[in-house]
């Protein structure tokens, strides 16, 4: 098996420069990456199976269109909560709630996910859909690390990433050389999602492969791994 971080590249562009771009793209989002990346988010989310009455996590929210069908199934007695780097994303999204009516099951925060400050086991559940590939190699441990501990004993997670596994494409080539060549904008890069979920501490209850544009995406469904000798 390939280890996770041995050969994916880093994320050099600073966090405020991530806030910038995104606040810049926040407006076509949509038109650009919504509807190819909507098929797999929607896979993510069946996986997940949030029930009512949950509480849930999202990480890297984007235009929202996740936070809507997540406080769908959270009924009236559920919590969702997002956060997000970037302040106008932040803003589509609750316009998109209150326009839904959902702003009472919804809690919207604009920060670096990295400093995950809920409390010990406050969340069923946790999603992240083309969020976690946009973390430098030595924050995807730590934020996984957060993740796990913010889940209750018997939550799950899952994570809807670009993927490294397998035989490179030429797709995958060139995408990395995008994002070496711009990396402010071209900010994601593919990842060993399923290994480096395992290696935080997770147990892997499934793995779907699928692709977008020739690239390769992974659907990681995880849950907390608590078996004995198993570092907190
Ligand atoms: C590629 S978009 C994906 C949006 C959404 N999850 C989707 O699937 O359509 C990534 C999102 O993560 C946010 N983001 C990037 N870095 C972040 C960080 N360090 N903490 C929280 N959010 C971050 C960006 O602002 C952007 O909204």
């Amino acid at each position: 098996m390939q280890k996770s971080g041995k050969d994916i590249l880093r994320v050099t562009r600073s966090k405020d420069e991530a806030r910038r771009n995104y606040n810049r793209f926040s407006g076509w989002y949509d038109a650009l990456a919504g509807g190819s990346e909507k098929k797999l988010r929607k896979i993510g989310l069946r996986k997940l199976l949030v029930k009512e009455g949950e509480t849930v996590l999202e990480i890297g929210f984007g235009t929202g269109h996740c936070i809507l069908e997540l406080a769908g199934s959270v009924g009236d007695s559920g919590r969702v909560c997002g956060i997000d780097i970037s302040g106008r994303m932040l803003e589509i999204t609750e316009s998109r709630v209150r326009k839904a009516g959902l702003e009472k099951r919804v809690q919207l925060e604009c920060k670096d996910a990295l400093n995950l400050d809920f409390a010990e086991s406050s969340f069923d559940a946790v999603f992240m859909s083309f969020a976690l590939e946009l973390f430098d190699t030595p924050e995807l441990e730590p934020l996984l690390r957060q993740c796990r501990r913010v889940l209750k004993k018997d939550g799950r997670m899952c994570v809807v990433a670009m993927s490294r596994r397998g035989k490179q494409t030429a797709m995958t080539k060139l995408y990395e050389w995008a994002h070496a060549a711009f990396p402010g904008f071209v900010d994601c890069r593919p990842i060993y999602a399923e290994e480096i979920i395992r290696a935080s501490g997770f147990e892997i209850i499934g793995v779907t492969a699928l692709s977008i544009w020739g690239l390769p995406v992974e659907i990681v469904l995880a849950a907390i791994d608590r078996q004995p000798g198993k570092p907190e």
